[in-house]
């Protein structure tokens, strides 16, 4: 059923690590957020599904600008990149003349457009260095600020000092990390560097989700801890099947992600139900914004 609507809409589907089992399994595309953005750009569609949060299926619009892009459950938010908005871009920027003001993916649409530079979790460190400055307004998330301070010689001016992941700081700490380990002495540990510094110090290695499970191939060993959002380890079993990859919690389990569905896909797909409609001014700033970084991490 879901293979005939898909041809007759001329759709695919693009689903992030996070998303439940069966909805990996359908998906034309698993990926992070960056992926799965360009990803869409070689797949011959005129309809994109996004089973991701909404920043996720704004970024595929942006870049996707002349796709129907669906997300096929409009709730399905993420409290770290709603936290943030224009209004405190604008604030930033008059109240540090001339400090570059960088936001992470995981913010809306219209933060990036208002912003000077965009980063995920695997290009921070190396975008924030090439810009050789002595200091940068970096937002939302105050773990990743505090990666910035910790791993390279810049002052950092959060953006938005309390914005953080639940369930990457809570659900992922120490605690349930040395826990882990308890039961998996042996494991390699992987963490996002969304999780608090004490975290990433145990880790074998600190990166997102794609760059995780590529990791899980590049190191030694055969027993794997995944500090992130549950849902990953589906993958990651998929792609490993003779390793041993455990969640570091099984209740890390981010509930937005978890809204998509099958069924929901199929009614979004059926009735070409949920686009996501964005502005084309901020679809022409976004673009420039997240272009010019990428070209600079060339
Ligand atoms: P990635 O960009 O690594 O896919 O992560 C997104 C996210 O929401 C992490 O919590
Ligand atoms: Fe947002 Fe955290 Fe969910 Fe990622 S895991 S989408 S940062 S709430």
């Amino acid at each position: 059923m879901l293979e005939n609507l898909k041809r007759r809409r001329r759709a695919v589907i693009l689903a992030h690590n996070y998303q439940l089992p069966e909805v990996q399994d359908l998906a034309d595309f698993v990926g992070d957020s960056l992926e799965m953005a360009f990803r869409a750009v070689d797949l011959d569609a005129d309809v994109i599904v996004v089973a991701g949060v909404r920043f996720m299926a704004e970024l595929v619009a942006a870049i996707n600008p002349d796709r129907i892009v669906l997300h096929p459950e409009p709730s399905s938010g993420c409290p770290l990149a709603d936290s943030v908005n224009v209004g405190l871009v604008s604030d930033f920027r008059s109240r540090f003349k001339g400090v570059p003001i960088v936001v992470y993916v995981n913010s809306p649409i219209e933060v990036k457009a208002a912003a000077d530079y965009f980063v995920t979790s695997s290009s921070i460190l190396r975008l924030v260095s090439k810009l050789n400055v002595e200091s940068v307004v970096f937002g939302p998330d105050r773990n990743l600020a505090d990666y910035i301070s910790e791993k390279l010689n810049v002052n950092v001016i959060p953006l938005s000092p309390e914005s953080h992941c639940p369930v990457h700081e809570y659900l992922l700490d120490e605690y349930y990390v040395l826990e882990a380990l308890k039961l998996h002495p042996n494991a390699k540990l992987l963490v996002h560097p969304e999780v608090p510094r004490s975290v990433r110090k145990l880790a074998h290695f600190v990166g997102s989700t794609s760059g995780m499970i590529r990791a899980i191939g590049d190191l030694e060993g055969d027993e794997f801890l995944l500090g992130t959002e549950e849902g990953l380890t589906h993958r990651a079993r998929k792609l490993y099947e003779g390793k041993h990859i455990f969640p570091v919690n099984y209740r890390a389990i981010c509930v937005d992600m978890k809204k998509i569905t099958p069924r929901k896909i199929i009614h979004c797909l059926e009735n070409l139900k949920f686009k996501v409609t964005l502005d084309r001014e901020i679809i022409s700033k976004a673009r420039e914004v997240i272009f010019s970084s990428l070209e600079l991490l060339e």
